[in-house]
């Protein structure tokens, strides 16, 4: 089975850009990518940051677009999204609760959709009633799940980063700790950087996103900081006992080079033969 996790898309009005990158044109160019090399994924994740602010004309197009697409889309919402608009236009994806949840059939179990949203913050939240939707949807369905949500769960030791990370994690993860048989793998995206690490024993992973690029310096204290590296998604394949996460950096323009030129040479030399 294979998935595709693109994250942060923060879409804008037409022609408009975030750190120089255009993100209607970079999330174009990763559905051209994902669709290309791999016409066999099964289902295509956002895991939030849809739309820069919110948006109304943002959720029209990306309707738009994802009604056009061969394979089917699951949508959480992230801080910079708002919920009530976002509902406007995909009215459907609200749980009975209002909030943007959902599990959904995956050839190899079940696939849930999380919202981590809260009103005037860019922080991510996890309330009780979201807490209970989560206790029982996983109550009716046998693993393996797979979880996707906007924000962070676990720290990832950057100051600033961590302030806007998932406020409820403790409450969160006593229903992953509950259910961590069931729970094969978290995906999350709001750090625009590229992270894996556990949370009660459950891989936990996250792409980078398809516009802007974030940088990780443990030594910076109060500011989020934004690079110049690749764009990308995330391929998730499971097979077998196996799940394997990989970042496609399909923004990369640099030059690609197969074994066979002077600097593999120097490689094979280093290491022993295949
Ligand atoms: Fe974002
Ligand atoms: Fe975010």
């Amino acid at each position: 089975m294979k998935l595709i996790q693109m994250t942060d898309i923060h879409l804008t009005a037409p022609g408009g850009t975030i750190g120089g990158r255009d993100p209607n044109a970079n999330f174009e160019r990763a559905v051209t990518h994902a669709l290309e090399q791999h016409p066999d994924a099964e289902a295509l994740t956002i895991t939030g940051d849809l739309s820069d602010w919110g948006e109304r004309g943002d959720y029209e197009r990306l309707k738009d677009r994802l009604e056009r697409l061969p394979i089917p889309t699951h949508l959480a919402i992230g801080n910079h999204d708002d919920r009530e608009t976002f509902l406007q236009v995909f009215p459907d994806l609200a749980d009975s609760d209002g909030h943007v949840q959902k599990a959904f059939k995956l050839s190899r179990g079940t696939g849930m959709i999380l919202d981590s949203w809260g009103p005037a913050s860019h922080a991510g939240f996890y309330c009780r009633t979201r807490c209970a939707w989560l206790y029982k949807a996983l109550a009716v369905v046998d693993g393996p799940v797979f979880l996707f949500m906007h924000h962070h769960p676990i720290p990832t030791h950057i100051g600033p980063a961590d302030r806007i990370m998932l406020q409820d994690a403790d409450a969160f993860g006593a229903v992953v700790a509950a259910n961590r048989s069931k729970i094969a793998h978290i995906f999350f995206g709001h750090c625009h950087l590229p992270l894996a690490g556990s949370f009660h024993g459950v891989p936990v992973s996250a792409p980078r996103g398809t516009n802007h690029a974030g940088f990780a310096n443990f030594g910076e204290k109060d500011q989020l900081l934004a690079s110049d590296l690749p764009e990308a998604y995330a391929v998730i394949v499971v097979d077998g006992p196996a799940v394997t996460v990989l970042m496609q950096e399909y923004g990369y323009s640099g030059e690609v080079r197969a074994e066979g030129s002077p600097d593999y040479a120097d490689w094979n030399k280093a290491s022993t033969i295949r």
